[in-house]
């Protein structure tokens, strides 16, 4: 299976029947999800095989992957065990599983109203389960414990998999039925993906599976079945096979960082990026504090309306696939939060986006071709694209929203520097503390810091005109220009965009203003009637980009490591060297450009994931499109023309 294959959902024949009990059967394996009590089976071979709950008890932290997600029996049995069984405070479980074929709603409900113990935790999956859509989707279940979903087949997901599994569940139909699950290549990488020592549990025993796992590292020892099966399969892993990798080592740490629930982590700046850390980093049970020089949202993030759609490309790249994926998570974070507050946070009015040339017409023919994103998520309406699930977010608020209760210092950063293994943070306010880990999430203001120095950011003002009485569209128009229904009422348009040197600080103009009211009048005239200029509230903020507009995510580089390591790629030479060498507990979330209130909780998200060693919530191709070594390595690259 391809990795941009659509998602077909599973096809189930609900008449089959197990050794007289009624069993769900995937028509296309013609095999059987599980018969009669299937709990009894999942608590014997997968909780019991890998040890648990014994194993849960005085861990900070657990993970458990999963070939084959089926109906989530495993997960809820295994989520069920979590809740029960007694940790320390803080403890976090995280649950990783790829599946080709996901249940249709209904096909899940019914499977699950086979295990009345567990019904309140399948409504709770049901609430937040993702759209058949292919790839990653990271989803924060319940406190202290995240989901990771794969759709796509099983060695793509392995392969674009990050994080440190400590048990393992193999239950992806039986080996006769379905090879493609158990081959070596597999298991190469669930020893790759594994914690040492992590354990392995399958309900087969059969030799060619045996053989794999013995060929990837893993020691299995038949166990007594449940039920008809007379045996089953656990074990561990022994011996790391050679990595068979195609990794690129300069975005690979050789000595990542790793932090322990509690673990303090400051925050430099409280915009779009910064609150979305302070989330992120809660999350996964860190204690971050966040410094902001002026107010939360005083920088570009403190506009009174932002659109909440994706930037879509035409190809499949790891570019386009954040963006989309990016857009998935920020669209439903948002409407959770807004469940919880009574501030206009988001208005979810649909974004139409307009072809008014032939050539963009052409454009959005081949992106509906391709649907980079759910089936419903992309339409085509009479003007163009329609984003049903878009929207205006009022920045402020979702800032305010994602810092909740997070410790704020009211003060700039001075300065930066490693002091017994720490971060030391100096601050304007003449106090410094240390931290376990920097997060440097300031936009442009990042170039103050000699540790990020070397990154090729830039700035770009821009001006947006708020007309709080004028009477907004039903949803937000986009053409270029954009006028969307502001979440506390009345109309937003925008936004102008202009060089700006490092250092100058924006400012909003009268002609600006005018600028764009006559930029919406190209489409909108009678709208761009009603504006009235004097009555406009502008404000100018600077946008922070970088030369291949993609954010910059990701652990700072030991930048004299890169130097010297990687000098070779300037002669032409690409294979062999060492992995990369990071500055240990520091990273960055800057240049979000003019999509930081999409891209920003992705981001940041993958940043605490990595902290914590846990399944990343997107694909190795996406973290290596964000991260911060990417240029020094173009760079390299570039002096002898040779292509990444
Ligand atoms: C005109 C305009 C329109 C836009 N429209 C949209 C839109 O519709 N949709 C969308 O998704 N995006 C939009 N964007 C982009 C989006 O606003 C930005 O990508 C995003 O706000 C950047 O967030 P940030 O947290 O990186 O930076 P900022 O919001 O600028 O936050 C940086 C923070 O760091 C603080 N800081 C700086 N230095 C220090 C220091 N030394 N110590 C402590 N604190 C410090 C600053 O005070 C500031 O609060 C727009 C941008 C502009 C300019
Ligand atoms: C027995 S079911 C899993 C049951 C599940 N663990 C549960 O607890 O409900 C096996 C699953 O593996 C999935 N599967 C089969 N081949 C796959 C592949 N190549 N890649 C990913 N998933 C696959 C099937 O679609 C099916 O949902």
């Amino acid at each position: 299976m391809a990795k941009d294959d659509r998602i077909n959902n599973a096809n189930l024949d609900w008449g089959a029947t197990d050794t007289d009990q009624p069993a769900p059967r995937s028509i296309f394996f013609d095999d059987i999800y599980f018969s009669g009590d299937g709990l009894a089976e999942t608590s014997h071979v997968f909780l019991h095989g890998s040890g648990l709950p014994d194993r849960f008890q005085n861990t900070h932290r657990f993970s458990i992957g999963e070939l084959g997600f089926g109906a989530g029996l495993n997960f809820l049995a295994a989520w069920d065990s979590w809740r029960q069984a007694p940790k320390p405070d803080g403890a976090r479980l995280d649950f990783f599983s790829v599946e080709a074929f996901p249940l249709t709603l209904p096909d899940l409900v019914r499977a699950h109203a086979a295990w009345p113990s567990l019904s309140t935790l399948s409504q709770q999956l049901i609430d937040v389960l993702p759209p058949p859509h292919p790839g990653f989707h990271h989803i924060e279940i319940d406190t202290g414990v995240t989901l990771t979903l794969y759709f796509g087949d099983v060695l793509d997901g392995l392969s674009n998999a990050e994080g440190a599994i400590d048990a393992w569940f193999l239950d992806g139909f039986s080996p006769a039925k379905n090879p493609d699950m158990w081959r070596e290549e597999v298991m190469r990488e669930l020893a790759r993906l594994s914690r040492d020592g992590a354990s392995v549990a399958t309900f087969t025993v059969a030799g060619a599976v045996r053989r794999a796992l013995n060929a990837a590292g893993f020691e299995v020892e038949k166990r007594p079945g449940h039920g008809r099966k007379r045996e089953m399969l656990a074990g561990q892993l022994s011996a790391r096979p050679s990595p068979s990798s195609t990794r690129k080592p300069w975005f690979v740490s050789d000595d990542p960082t790793r932090l322990t629930p509690g673990a303090r982590v400051g925050v430099i700046g409280a915009g779009i990026a910064g609150a979305s850390l302070a989330y992120a980093l809660a999350r996964e049970g860190f204690a971050p504090v966040v410094y902001e020089a002026d107010a939360p949202a005083s920088g570009a993030s403190g506009n009174p309306a932002g659109l909440v759609m994706p930037r879509l490309d035409v190809g499949d790249m790891p570019d386009g696939r954040f963006h989309a994926d990016a857009y998935l998570y920020t669209v439903q974070l948002l409407n959770r939060l807004q469940e919880h507050t009574t501030e206009n946070l988001f208005n979810p009015c649909g974004i139409v986006k307009h072809a008014l040339k032939d050539e963009e017409k052409k454009r959005h023919k081949k992106l509906l071709a391709r649907q980079p994103l759910p089936e419903d998520w992309l339409i085509t309406c009479d003007a163009g694209l329609s984003f049903p699930q878009g929207g205006v977010v009022h920045p402020p608020s979702f800032v305010n929203a994602l810092l909740g209760q997070t410790s704020i210092r009211s003060t700039a950063v001075n300065r930066l520097h490693k002091e017994n293994g720490a971060w030391r943070v100096d601050s304007a306010d003449g106090a410094s503390d240390t931290f376990d880990a920097v997060v440097i999430a300031n936009g442009l203001g990042a170039l103050q810091f000699q540790q990020a120095r070397s990154l090729p950011l830039s700035g770009a003002a821009g001006q947006v005109d708020w007309f709080p009485n004028a009477s907004p569209p039903e949803s937000a128009h986009v053409f270029g220009p954009y006028a969307a229904p502001a979440p506390d009422g009345g109309v937003l348009i925008g936004a102008t965009y202009a060089p700006i040197a490092i250092g100058d600080e924006p400012a909003f103009t009268a002609e600006a203003t005018q600028s764009n009211i006559n930029a919406i009048a190209a489409l909108m005239p009678e709208l761009a009637r009603t504006l009235d200029p004097t009555k406009s509230r502008p404000r100018a903020s600077i946008r922070c980009f970088t030369p291949d507009r993609m954010p910059v995510a990701g652990p700072i580089p030991d930048w004299g490591f890169y130097g010297s390591a990687y000098d070779g790629i300037r002669h032409g030479r690409l294979e062999d060297y060492p992995p990369g060498k990071m500055q240990p507990g520091l990273f960055i979330l800057s240049s979000l450009g003019s999509r930081g209130l999409v891209t920003a909780p992705l981001a940041a998200a993958m940043i605490a994931r990595e902290m914590a060693g846990a399944p990343s919530p997107v694909a190795t191709a996406v973290a290596e499109a964000l991260h911060p070594a990417r240029f020094f390595i173009r760079d390299l690259k570039r002096t002898v023309n040779i292509r990444q």
